[in-house]
């Protein structure tokens, strides 16, 4: 059994009468502690991927399964559960409360969590030890993604979900948020999942799952991992 189960994923979306194929039998695993990839175009259906594993959105037919519990019957209640507890999320626009500082940000976050980090100590983990006091309008967009990263990770997740967190970040900045993601996952061995569309990130991940149309079209587990530093794009 793995950390992470996709079978026979399918999603619909139904809008009028016009009914879209988002995912046809998605099937993949991760396992516990990987830093994954999911790369493939526009419109592939990674973004749907995340958001059916996140608990923010329900799977037409298969089955989901993190840690050996079935998501795909969990009701209502349970979902708010599920993602108040089990799921942490980073997205390309931070997200960040406009009138809460730094450290404002992530402790509301751990308020609502049963075993929460200290929302000092894991702002300190992400590099804004001097920051804490800053309201998200006085920090750089690679500071607030920062921010949003330590309010993710102080719920302390069992997965850490992004979609395309260096979306909106320049190059260098990209790169640095990336450096941490992959810090993050090594030394904490959080099971780490990245979507990006970018084929370059694909080095620096321990499983690079392919997606195109709404399928799998390969999963391919990294020999020769690289760190973000040497990589190129
Ligand atoms: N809420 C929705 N309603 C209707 N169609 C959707 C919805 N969300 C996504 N789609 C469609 O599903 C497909 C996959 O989208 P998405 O998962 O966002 O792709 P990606 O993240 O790879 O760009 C696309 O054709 C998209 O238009
Ligand atoms: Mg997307």
């Amino acid at each position: 059994m793995s950390y992470v189960e996709f079978r026979d994923v399918k999603k619909v979306y139904k809008t009028g009468e016009v009914e879209i194929n988002a995912l046809r039998d998605v099937d993949f695993e991760i396992e516990k502690g990987e830093f994954c990839v999911i790369v493939g175009a526009s419109g592939a259906g990674k973004t749907t991927i995340l958001n059916i594993l996140g608990g923010m959105d329900t799977l037409t037919s298969g089955s989901v399964k993190l840690d050996g519990r079935e998501i795909s019957t969990l009701n209502k209640r349970q979902l708010t559960a599920y993602r108040r507890y089990d799921v942490g999320f980073v997205f390309q626009f931070y997200n960040l409360v406009q009138n809460l500082t730094a450290l404002e940000n992530v402790e509301l976050a751990a308020q609502i969590c049963k075993e929460p980090l200290d929302a000092a100590t894991v702002l300190k983990q992400v590099g804004l030890e001097d920051r804490m006091a800053n309201f998200p309008a006085q920090l750089s967009g690679g500071e607030q993604q920062r921010v949003a990263i330590a309010r993710a990770l102080a719920k302390n997740p069992k997965l850490l979900l992004c979609d395309e967190p260096t979306g909106a970040l320049d190059y260098n900045t990209g790169k640095a948020v990336l450096k941490l993601l992959q810090d993050t996952c090594r030394n904490t061995g959080t099971t780490v999942i990245v979507i990006t569309h970018n084929q370059a990130l694909t080095a620096m991940a321990d499983r690079v799952i392919t997606v195109k149309s709404g399928t799998v079209e390969k999963v391919v587990m990294n020999d020769n991992i690289r760190n973000v530093e040497d990589l190129e794009w």
